[in-house]
């Protein structure tokens, strides 16, 4: 890709996508490398900024991450953040140490508004501190922008290198004005244009498409969530019929989402492509039957589908390419991880099977974030429901569904959530909740309904919001809503006589019930 770029180098902190996520809304392009990265790569991308982020580390510990001081000679503009920051000074001949007050929160920061990282900013604005370790001293030829009350190098700069130091997280949105702080750095102090756009991003993309492809044979396995679809919207447009989307409904979709994805990618739909739906309902349930065990469902649902994958696949013969929507978080997370325990198998994350005939992956959106991802997709005509679809597990409802899975089950859970969902639209809730959906517990109670005894099952109703789906917080819905969606579903969907809303955090529980 032709693009200009900035790097992001990662030392190992929890907002490091964020800075990368921040520097792409100012139309900048950038991509995030490790710590261990060789700085002759990094030279031979040729990068208009390099931003070093922050990290748990204390960069004066033997051992701690770093990197050579020739990184700060090359004549490319660096800005350093917390740990980035610090080590900044640390390697140019600065001062960090533990600071006697540990800064955590929104703080009060003062700045210097004459520098060219706090154009327009207003100078005395708020900040997102979390640090234990301060630069006490800051390396020769930098002066200081900022402060805090306690904190003397809120910013150090040496305007003449570009070179940039912030202690605080300009990328994390409680930094009230951050967003221009990194405006200001990428498109003031590095000079970018500005030219990172989805409209150019999906031209740009079917032409590569188009080139790579030739007149090649392309499969996509199409879910009928938010990147699979995108990926078979860019794949269509660049190769039409060439493209074939094989989709399986095994029975664990929301309500009426076969029908949607196929109103949208079949026959009758507004892409050009060869449409396969393979209702494999009875298949899954059946291999369901009894089966209880949380992984051990996930790991059937798993494997049944790569079955039903590969047995479509010997029907169409030898492809070319195998197409798949893995995207920019994917990459990363499996380029840098390695470290953290694995807590469920996320089953189509870690790609398909060996067993399908064809020679080289294609893969249209490795380079972007999710909301991106979005973005591209509405380039391409995919209606909103579907772009703005909530994010579903690849297990879909056999997670939602506690215990064993039955087509009786099935049918509650698809019933009360799409009650759930519409409710919580019509509370104008949709975009501002990060993820919310029905469940069925495996638990049955005593209720009574219209003089008669009952004895049915009880809905879990989840909403979280988060902003990495590796922490989230219970959401806090309106009473009402709450009070409307359960007369609802207990009145609408047989088989229900209870319905509770889960307040649990993540940690310590997770976003889905198994
Ligand atoms: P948990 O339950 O792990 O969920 O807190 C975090 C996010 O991941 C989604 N999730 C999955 N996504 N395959 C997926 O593609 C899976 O097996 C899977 N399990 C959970 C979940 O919906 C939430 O957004």
């Amino acid at each position: 890709m032709n693009q200009e770029k900035v790097i992001v180098i990662d030392f190992g902190g929890q907002y490091n996508q964020l800075v990368a996520r921040r520097v792409r809304e100012c139309n900048v392009y950038c991509e995030i490398y490790s710590y261990k990265t060789d700085i002759e790569q990094i030279k031979a991308m040729n990068p208009k900024g390099i931003i070093l982020t922050g990290g748990p580390n204390s960069c004066y510990e033997e051992g701690a991450p770093t990197y050579t001081k020739e990184l700060f000679e090359l004549g490319i503009p660096v800005l350093g953040l917390c740990y980035g920051a610090q080590l900044m000074m640390h390697v140019l001949g600065g001062k960090v140490e533990k600071a006697p007050v540990r800064e955590y929160g929104k703080t009060e920061v003062f700045v210097d508004t004459t520098s060219p990282l706090f154009t327009d900013v207003t100078p005395t604005t708020i900040c997102w501190m979390s640090h234990f370790d301060y630069i006490s001293k800051t390396a020769p030829g930098f002066s200081i922008v900022a402060h805090t009350a306690d904190c003397p190098v809120a910013t150090a700069e040496n305007r003449e290198k570009n070179l940039y130091a912030i202690q605080f997280h300009p990328e994390v949105l409680h930094t009230q004005e951050g967003t221009k702080m990194l405006y200001n750095f990428v498109r003031g102090v590095c000079g970018c244009a500005g030219t990172w756009r989805m409209d150019s991003f999906v031209e740009n993309t079917i032409k590569e498409i188009r080139e790579k492809v030739g007149d090649g044979k392309v499969l996509l396995a199409l879910s009928g969530g938010v990147d699979s679809s995108v990926a078979a919207g860019l794949l269509s447009r660049a190769i039409g019929k060439q493209l074939t989307c094989v989709f399986v409904d095994h029975g664990l979709l929301r309500k009426d989402e076969g029908d949607e994805v196929e109103a949208v990618f079949g026959p009758n739909g507004q892409f050009d492509l060869n449409f396969i739906r393979v209702n494999a309902q009875e298949r899954y349930y059946g291999k369901l039957a009894g089966v209880t065990e949380p992984e051990q469902k996930r790991k059937i649902i798993g494997e049944e589908f790569i079955r039903v994958f590969e047995e479509e696949a010997k029907k169409i013969g030898a492809v070319d390419f195998l197409a798949q929507g893995t995207i920019y978080p994917d990459v990363v997370e499996s380029g840098l991880g390695g470290e953290s325990a694995v807590i469920k198998s996320h089953h189509n994350v870690g790609g398909l099977p060996e067993y399908v005939d064809f020679k080289e992956i294609i893969e249209p959106l490795r380079n972007l974030f999710k909301d991106e991802v979005r973005k591209a997709g509405l380039e391409l005509g995919i209606p909103e429901k579907l772009v703005f679809r909530q994010p579903f597990p690849g297990p879909g409802l056999g997670i939602r569904i506690i215990g064993e899975v039955t087509a009786e089950k099935v049918r509650i859970v698809q019933d009360a959530d799409a009650i759930y969902r519409e409710e919580i639209a019509k509370a104008g809730l949709d975009r501002s909740i990060g993820q919310y959906f029905a469940a069925l517990t495996n638990m049955r109670s005593v209720g009574v309904m219209g003089d008669e005894r009952t004895y049915d099952y009880a809905v879990a109703l989840r909403a979280v919001n988060t902003v990495d789906f590796m922490t989230a917080e219970a959401a806090e819905i309106p009473f009402e809503v709450l009070q409307t969606v359960m007369s609802r579903i207990i009145n609408e969907v047989r088989g229900v006589n209870r319905v509770f809303y889960d307040l649990t955090s993540k940690p310590p529980g997770t976003i889905e019930f198994e």
